[in-house]
């Protein structure tokens, strides 16, 4: 009974808030949803699918505790350090031997902060190269209000525990929060977009950031999304994955090794076997 009424629930969470549960881990994701119904006192999953069907605050409210929004600059800063050493040099090389902008995609951006980080990252290093090439940053994500905040580019201190005195001197114009500079802003574009659905902007990309979004995922759900990334990449472009992430299945196949600490991947240009 308990699991006929979660599968109603589950069918109003697709039809009203656009969340597809199937795809991500049960446990997890049920905890997250017994959150909303303790916190408004309901204790039967079909209760809460009547309630959620009728209800565009709670339909709000659970979609915000579903997508788990957390992100900061520098998250994880020795990957970034690590992206500087290994990642933008060959990109950069490959660029100026063959023309072209260097484009990079973070899919599940939430609010912003790894977007802006990778261009700060970029803008720094290639004045230190004196290169002329170009960059471009684009962040999806399937959280509208996350998008909003990222696009506003504006942050709290808690925001930026991780990040080097330096990049927040010369990136941010303090008001009443930090807020990225134009230039930076510039070069980072935001879309709303599930991270199954196709969009013109993301193919022959040359640095993939996927951070923190697989993780919640199931491992059959990972996979596929894994080789979507996959082909979207230019031949020999970069991924990298959270710190708790990895390859999953054939996809392991696809990929060599760049840093198996920091969890970057370099696309292979023939299987392995
Ligand atoms: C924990 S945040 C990761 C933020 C950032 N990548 C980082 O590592 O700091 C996970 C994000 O993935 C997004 N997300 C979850 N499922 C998604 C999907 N199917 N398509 C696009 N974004 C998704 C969520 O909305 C959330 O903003």
């Amino acid at each position: 009974m308990m699991d006929e009424e979660f599968e109603i629930l589950k069918k109003v969470i697709i039809e009203k808030i656009g969340f597809f549960p199937e795809r991500y881990k049960e446990r997890p994701l049920m905890r997250r949803i017994a959150v909303r119904m303790r916190h408004i006192k309901i204790n039967s999953y079909l209760e809460y699918a009547r309630l959620l069907e009728r209800n565009i605050k709670e339909q709000d409210l659970l979609h915000k505790t579903l997508t788990i929004n957390v992100s900061k600059f520098f998250r994880n800063y020795v990957t970034f350090r690590r992206i500087k050493e290994a990642v933008l040099p060959q990109l950069l090389r490959e660029k100026e031997k063959r023309g072209g902008i260097i484009k990079i995609w973070c899919g599940g951006c939430a609010t912003g902060e790894e977007c802006y980080t990778i261009a700060m990252l970029l803008d720094e290093f290639l004045r230190e190269k004196k290169s002329s090439v170009v960059f471009s940053v684009i962040g999806t994500d399937i959280d509208e209000d996350s998008l909003n905040t990222a696009q506003i580019g504006c942050y709290e201190n808690k925001a930026f525990d991780e990040t080097p005195e330096y990049f927040l001197k010369k990136y941010f114009k303090k008001d009443e929060k930090f807020c990225v500079l134009k230039k930076v802003k510039e070069k980072v574009k935001f879309v709303k977009l599930d991270i199954e659905e196709e969009n013109m902007y993301l193919k022959e990309l040359d640095l993939i950031l996927f951070r923190n979004v697989l993780i919640y995922m199931k491992r059959t759900f990972q996979e596929k999304i894994l080789l979507k990334i996959y082909n979207r990449l230019n031949e020999r472009g970069f991924l990298v994955l959270g710190k708790v992430e990895t390859l999953v299945g054939e996809t392991k196949l696809l990929f060599t090794i760049v840093d198996s600490k920091e969890r970057i991947f370099r696309k292979c240009r023939i299987l392995k076997r």
